[in-house]
């Protein structure tokens, strides 16, 4: 007999907004619908509600100072950043959002948050100023980039008697946002998903090398968007400068020859494979044990082609298997990607003319069109290359994961 799934639990942080009281209701509401749910206020907040109301509501410890010891035998801020499978601060006050942005961990709530690697969902609540100012906007872009989700607040009438942009969204959106978000993190428990990321580095000599300006930026946010949906990961890079996300198997390489050897055995078992690599089509020749000297005129360098890593696989391909793969054009961006598509025997190719404004290497957005084998065309427009990878495992998904499209800003 299967045992009953446990409860989902998400961590309830309270900060200063007028709209604390909001998160009272929230909290009974999510813990009348199953999910486990730990509070806790910064000290600000509690001037608005009392830590009283979120234990009895949610029969947990509120704490609000970093040394608090609710837990015991734990560190508390820690056991609640690893023990959630969701994070929301509602309402996220100006400071809070600040805080965050900056590292600053000094009370419960913040140090937890830093320290989580679930999801983390911020409500937004405070005065029309406070929102239009440019610290708060500086600092919510960065909160974006870090990967922090949103909802956004709405137009409407404020405690302080103005009518503007700021105040929180109605507690029934962010009860559903949440659950959403919930529901998604299981859409594709069980699916085991290959991604290959960042370009390939061929030696030439002891100090150079043959690469191409891929940052690893899309295949990141692929993997990362499939472990944030319960895939089983696999993560197989060229070097790039950015930091894998947590959750995954990590395999770092440097030359095309070595990508290829990291990615044959886990391609077998692989439900679907996302070849987001820029591989390098050849490497030189020979490799000089030392370093070249210069010649006065001129040097012909002789390359030899590398083995193509996806067209291995479309050879290879078991039924059922999906796999995409991208292509960076410069021109005729649709006609090359359906040649590529259907030489390399690909379910789904995502190409992207890397001249446009916004999109290709070493940006954070992109816009891609996503081309299927049965003539689908679907085109995205510019987006940050974290909600183009979510559009994309929407699109291609393998029969196991379900679908669990957001509507959420982030
Ligand atoms: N690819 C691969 N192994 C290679 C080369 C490319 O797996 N040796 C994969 C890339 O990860 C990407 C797709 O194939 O998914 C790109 O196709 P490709 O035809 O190689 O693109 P380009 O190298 O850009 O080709 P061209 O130079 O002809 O435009």
């Amino acid at each position: 007999m299967n045992s009953p799934t446990p409860p989902k639990r998400v961590v309830l942080g309270v900060s200063a907004s007028i709209a604390a009281y909001k998160a009272a209701d929230l909290a009974s509401r999510l813990v009348k619908s199953g999910v486990e749910v730990f509070p806790i206020l910064t000290a600000d907040a509690a001037r608005f509600v009392q830590p009283a109301t979120f234990r009895a509501l949610t029969h947990h410890p509120c704490p609000i100072d970093i040394f608090e010891e609710p837990y015991p035998g734990e560190i508390a801020h820690i056991w609640l950043a690893r023990n959630c499978d969701l994070f929301a601060i509602v309402p996220a006050s100006m400071n809070v959002i600040a805080r965050l942005a900056n590292g600053l961990a000094e009370d419960m709530l913040t140090a937890a948050a830093m320290a989580c690697t679930a999801p983390i969902l911020l409500a937004p609540g405070m005065n029309t100023g406070m929102w239009n100012n440019p610290a708060t906007q500086a600092n919510l872009t960065k909160l974006r980039d870090y990967g922090y989700y949103f909802i956004e607040p709405t137009s409407g009438r404020l405690a302080c008697r103005t009518e503007g942009v700021g105040r929180m969204a109605d507690v029934e959106t962010i009860f559903n946002a949440i659950h959403e978000m919930l529901a998604r993190q299981d859409s594709w428990r069980g699916v085991k998903v290959l991604v290959t990321a960042g370009p390939t580095r061929e030696p030439l000599d002891p100090v150079r090398y043959l690469s191409n300006r891929s940052s690893g930026k899309m295949g990141y946010a692929l993997a990362e968007a499939a472990r944030l949906r319960g895939a089983d990961v696999t993560l197989i890079s060229g070097p790039t400068a950015i930091a894998p996300p947590g959750g995954i198997k990590f395999v770092r390489v440097e030359t095309a020859a070595e990508m290829r050897d990291a990615v044959l055995p886990y391609a077998a078992s692989a439900d679907i494979v996302f070849a987001a690599a820029a591989v390098a089509d050849y490497r030189p020749s020979e490799i000089a044990a030392q370093k070249i000297k210069k010649s006065p005129g001129g040097s012909a360098l002789a390359l030899s082609p590398n083995d193509d890593i996806l067209a291995l696989l479309g050879t290879q391909k078991r039924p059922g298997q999906v796999l995409v793969g991208f292509a960076a054009e410069t021109e005729n961006l649709l006609v090359s990607a359906r040649r590529k598509r259907d030489s390399k025997r690909l379910d789904w190719i995502v190409a992207n003319d890397v001249t446009a404004e916004g999109a290709g290497f070493d940006v954070d957005t992109n816009i891609v069109t996503v081309l299927g084998k049965d003539g689908e065309e679907i085109s995205l427009p510019l987006r940050t290359k974290r909600e183009v990878a979510e559009q994309i495992l929407e699109i291609v998904r393998p029969t196991q994961a379900h679908s669990s499209m957001s509507n959420l800003g982030r």
